[in-house]
């Protein structure tokens, strides 16, 4: 039992409020952090390991807005939320700037796709100091203060630097590069990111590999070696580990079929009828490796004809971002591609890709995972990657294939899906023929190694996990003080 409270810090907060009129409405952000950490507090909505729990992030929103939609929605909540507001110009430099046009580029190995600005490092830094006088000002003695993501690797150590005492855990969902790609940063920002993750107690990972590079850039930028992954900095142990992010595995499986989802179901099964469905799910990020999928899809029409006017890819993507030219490029280039495959490939009667730019709502998404065939997921770089696991998962009959890429966090504990390298349309091309093609009993056999996994490494596990070693830490700084 606790009575300390908990304060969850990530730049993205779990809801978006949008207006028409003089009506707000709100609905769940998209991604895979804010979707694992909401589905732990509503699955743990009564446990007591908190006394309180407060979730603090930026709004991208304004604050009249929140003012009204608050006034509204009290209480019920399972946890609070405290919105951080970024004055526009600084957010812009900071959020499609410094973190998302220079370290998510580079961190998932698209260091041709890195700006380097000292301007936006600038509004890097002045908006995690916003978020340090935020949490600062709320802060009580007792609290545990966990940090989430890229988007704030400076603000451990703005916290360490007021609050010495206070227990703090840091968790980065993406990839942390090989330092030959993390030295690429100017030499001063990868000094200020080193010694700003090395103001928590705990910094997690999901791979060992990511915890190995972390390990490496810290010796080779600032000279500290480790010891079993522990580190003593500036008279306090650091520790780095490795926690890979699970899901909400009842969440899915258990998903009840309401009469929305039975007719949902009934509709696709009776529009596709006899097409086997080959199905992904991401944001639009040129990480998530849409084209090269295309290229492996379309690879696959040509070299197995049999499969034409037999199988349907539906593909959806998520907008994010948009206002990157990244990103922008890429939906151009996701759009034409998949006009070009349907135009050269479409019948009368059948056309092999059904493409959606829009999010999805949670039982639509449960329906896709529930009757898809397959799923197709092929990122060139992913930290975790939860749609695989999510997939998986919705298999209440263990059967349907998972193609995965071997690129993506969930490679390594998923060895039971067909992984795949997805630069290779060839062994993209295969591994769907592969798909479609496998027996009941091997899809069982697979799938069932897969749920059992999912089961057991939830993420309700994952936060434990994560605080049984904060705790551990915590009271050996306060033992060795
Ligand atoms: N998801 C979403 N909106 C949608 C479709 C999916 O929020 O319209 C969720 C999906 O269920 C998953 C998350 O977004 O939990 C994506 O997480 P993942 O780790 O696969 O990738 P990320 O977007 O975080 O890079
Ligand atoms: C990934 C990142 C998250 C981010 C999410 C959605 O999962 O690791 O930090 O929240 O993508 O991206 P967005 O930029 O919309 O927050």
């Amino acid at each position: 039992d606790k009575t300390s409270r908990l304060l969850i810090i990530s730049n993205r907060l779990p809801i978006q409020l949008t207006e028409r009129g003089s009506k707000v409405s709100m609905r769940e952000s998209d991604g895979g952090l804010v979707s694992a950490l909401k589905s732990y507090f509503d699955k743990t909505a009564t446990s007591n390991l908190f006394s309180e729990k407060i979730w603090i992030g930026s709004a991208d929103f304004p604050e009249e807005r929140w003012t009204r939609y608050k006034a509204k929605n009290t209480g019920g909540a399972t946890f609070e939320i405290e919105p951080l507001f970024v004055p526009a110009k600084e957010y812009n430099h900071y959020y499609n700037g410094f973190c998302n046009a220079t370290l998510w580029p580079l961190f998932h190995y698209f260091p041709s796709y890195t700006e380097y600005s000292d301007d936006t490092f600038k509004s890097y830094e002045e908006v995690n100091e916003l978020f340090s006088e935020k949490i600062l000002s709320i802060l009580k003695p007792g609290d545990t203060v966990w940090i989430h993501d890229y988007q704030l690797m400076l603000l451990p150590g703005m916290i360490r630097e007021k609050r010495p005492d206070v227990s703090i855990g840091f968790f980065l969902h993406i990839p942390f590069p090989s330092y030959e790609i993390f030295r690429l940063l100017h030499n001063r920002w990868k000094e200020r990111i080193i010694h700003g993750l090395l103001g928590a107690d705990l910094i997690g990972f999901h791979t060992h590999e990511y915890v190995q590079h972390f390990l490496d850039s810290v010796q080779r930028t600032i000279g500290l070696t480790h010891k079993f992954r522990q580190l003593n900095w500036q008279g306090r142990k650091v520790k780095a580990n490795i926690f890979p992010l699970g899901i909400d595995y009842e969440k899915f499986h258990d998903m009840p079929d309401t009469p929305e989802v039975k007719e949902e179901k009934k509709a696709i099964i009776d529009k596709f009828g006899q097409l086997k469905v080959i199905f992904s799910v991401d944001r639009l990020d040129y990480t998530k490796g849409i084209t090269h999928r295309l290229s492996g899809f379309e690879r696959f029409l040509e070299l197995y004809p049999a499969w034409r006017e037999k199988v349907i890819f539906i593909l959806v993507v998520v907008p994010s971002r948009q206002i990157i030219s990244k990103y922008n490029e890429r939906r151009k280039m996701i759009e034409e591609q998949v006009s070009r495959i349907n135009g050269r490939y479409s019948t009368l009667q059948w056309q092999p890709i059904l493409y959606r730019y829009n999010t999805l709502k949670f039982w639509e998404l449960n329906v896709m995972y529930q009757v898809a065939h397959a799923a197709l997921i092929t990122p060139l770089r992913d930290g975790m990657n939860l749609v695989a696991k999510e997939f998986a998962a919705s298999r209440k009959q263990q059967d349907g294939v998972l193609i995965l890429s071997e690129l993506a966090g969930a490679a390594h504990e998923m060895t039971e899906a067909i992984l795949v390298n997805p630069t290779d349309k060839n062994e993209v091309a295969h591994a769907i023929s592969h798909a479609l093609g496998m027996d009941h009993g091997e899809q069982r056999e697979r799938m069932i190694e897969l749920q059992k996994r999912l089961k057991k490494q939830n993420v309700v596990n994952w936060v434990a996990s994560f605080f049984d070693d904060l705790d551990a830490i915590t009271k050996a700084q306060r033992n060795a003080v």
